[in-house]
């Protein structure tokens, strides 16, 4: 089966969790476009609308036809669905891959429950393969990066790169995530960090995997 095909598989379970009349938060990414793509054929009607996590999401609801509306206004949220780069039974994940992880934790942590969308290749047992990417105010860049050296990483600038909020990505390497609780806590002290990549203070609380003899779903609970 293609991985597209898994990913497709995942996000239309996902519907299941989307609760009528209330606002959706939608996270960013390919297995997120799917889920709009579904949310938009079945269940567009039921909601009120959808707080968004980047401009791409936001770009392809409005084309859709679903309703945007911003999290000042919506309050808090029923219920986040967004995809990860990696993310262990336990429900941390690594998140920020397509570089919309800032405005993705704001709504998350709105949200009442997160669920987590993905191919079956992004369970992993420990977190850490996938570069942690860190979104850093551009002039605090270096020092950062020095800062993150101190803490046995091995930061690449994403160069060339601005997030919606008009700042600069590093993607960590070299970490293996034995506590991400921990590491996230120690990362979100250090000046000029605006979001980690970690989420796992606030993790996933359902997870729904993508595999070839149908979708796995995994229910880790709050952290
Ligand atoms: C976006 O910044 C990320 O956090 C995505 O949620 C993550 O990269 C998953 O993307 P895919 O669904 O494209 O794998």
């Amino acid at each position: 089966m293609a991985q597209d095909d898994l990913k497709r598989a995942a996000a239309e379970a996902a519907l299941k969790y989307v609760e009528d009349n209330t606002w959706l938060g939608v996270g960013t990414g390919s297995t997120v476009d799917f889920f709009i793509e579904a949310l938009a054929e079945k269940r567009k009607a039921f909601i009120k609308g959808a707080v968004s996590s980047s401009e791409r999401t936001t770009k392809l609801l409005k084309k859709v036809g679903i309703e945007v509306e911003e999290l000042n206004n919506a309050g808090d949220l029923s219920v986040y669905i967004d995809g990860a780069d990696e993310v262990t039974e336990h429900g941390a994940m690594i998140k920020g891959g397509g570089g919309a992880l800032t405005r993705e934790k704001i709504v998350a942590a709105a949200a009442r429950k997160f669920v987590c969308i993905a191919d079956g290749s992004k369970l992993k047992p420990v977190l850490g393969d996938f570069p942690v990417p860190i979104e850093v105010i551009p002039m605090a860049r270096s020092f950062v990066a020095r800062a993150i050296v101190r803490l046995g990483g091995y930061p690449e600038w994403r160069s060339g790169f601005t997030t919606d909020n008009g700042n600069v990505i590093l993607d960590v390497h070299g970490w293996t995530l034995l506590n991400p609780v921990e590491m996230e806590a120690k990362l979100n002290q250090i000046p000029g960090i605006v979001t980690v990549g970690i989420f796992a203070q606030r993790g996933a609380d359902v997870i729904l995997l993508g595999e070839k003899n149908g979708v796995r779903t995994l229910t880790p609970g709050t952290f």
